[in-house]
């Protein structure tokens, strides 16, 4: 990191498949934003572990979401996995003695996962790890002192967490240690669900809520055939679904059928067969190449791994020297 450029921070976790609303949302501007900045990414599986989960599917998943971000355009060389970088952890524990309780008590996405998880049972195991989360998030963006951070709306209260938590250990350290990072919203439209476009696209909503980017053809077009367009009179205004055709057409990057239908909406004679025709053929286009290379990584598993490990374990020299000064300045002895 020894250029003049600025430093790029995001992470995903391992959920599965990127779908579409992933894609659009997030990871097509990771990749753009590897021309301009040091950009480092993670797929956090510490996370991941705060929900109820399967032992035996997390490390699976931790690969596949790997293989598919480099699909997808991620260069090795930027990706690591958290769990190989054990100073996340070490991170956390000493950032959360300068996060409070109250402020982790006041995190939306706590409260949400926690009412989420008593909905199918009343008497849910709630993790204090669900409740830490927060921090783990803040030690991952310190860490790297990034300055921007990529990142959805959901995630704007968490940034400012970090943020906050940089400035108290500055304070009580006494010293301008820890970047300030910055949001970086993406400009891309929000990805609705295909079947209910109320509702942003997401795994959890169930199968035919979200397209797998990764999936076979025929079912990409069928999803977008059976797109809920008009829930009932619009008196001329755009309903929501069909609002979110257009904007997955905008961003497969079919500029001109786009403008020509719209015109078509603005006239009054605008078929919805044909913006669905249109979008899927973007669709499946815009597919084609990433499942390609998707394909290609799947034959060659064990040199990605490989490459991963390495990129983990040079990244990792970075989280070192951050957590070598950390324990310089809070007084925490320094192995070596
Ligand atoms: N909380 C983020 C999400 O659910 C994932 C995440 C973990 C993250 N650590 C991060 C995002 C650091 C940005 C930076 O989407």
């Amino acid at each position: 990191m020894s250029n003049n450029k600025k430093n790029v921070l995001s992470a995903i976790q391992p959920t599965g498949d990127i779908h579409l609303g992933n894609y659009l949302g997030a990871v097509k501007n990771w990749v753009r934003l590897q021309e301009m900045y040091n950009c480092t990414y993670g797929v956090v599986d510490y996370h991941a572990m705060t929900m109820p989960y399967k032992a035996k599917n997390l490390r699976e998943n931790t690969w596949k979401m790997i293989f598919q971000l480099l699909a997808c355009g991620v260069k090795a060389e930027n990706l690591f996995i958290q769990s190989m970088i054990p100073e996340h952890a070490e991170l956390c524990w000493i950032l959360g003695n300068v996060c409070s309780y109250g402020e982790l008590s006041r995190m939306t996405q706590f409260k949400d996962k926690t009412s989420q998880l008593k909905d199918t049972d009343k008497d849910a195991f709630i993790s204090s790890g669900l409740f830490y989360y927060p921090v783990m998030q803040a030690a991952d963006i310190l860490i790297y002192h990034a300055d921007f951070v990529p990142v959805g709306k959901d995630q704007e209260q968490h940034l400012e967490l970090s943020r906050n938590i940089a400035q108290r250990f500055n304070h009580q350290f006494g010293k301008e240690y820890f970047t300030h990072p910055e949001p970086l919203y993406t400009e891309s439209a929000k990805i609705m669900s295909l079947a209910n476009p109320e509702k942003k696209m997401s795994k959890s909503l169930g199968e035919k809520h979200y397209v797998n980017i990764f999936g076979d053809e025929a079912r990409i077009r069928k999803q977008v055939k059976s797109a809920v367009t008009d829930t009932g009179d619009s008196n001329g205004e755009m309903s929501t679904g069909v609002a979110n055709l257009f904007a997955l057409l905008k961003a497969t990057g079919r500029e001109a059928a786009h403008a020509s239908l719209s015109i078509d909406f603005t006239e009054g004679n605008l078929k919805y067969s044909d913006l669905k025709h249109e979008l899927a053929e973007g669709l499946v286009a815009m597919c084609q190449p990433i499942k390609e290379r998707y394909t290609e990584i799947n034959n060659n598993k064990k040199e990605y791994k490989n490459q991963i490990k390495q990129s983990s374990a040079e990244i990792r020299k970075v989280a070192a020297q951050t957590l070598r000064e950390v324990k310089e300045l809070t007084g925490i002895m320094n192995a070596k």
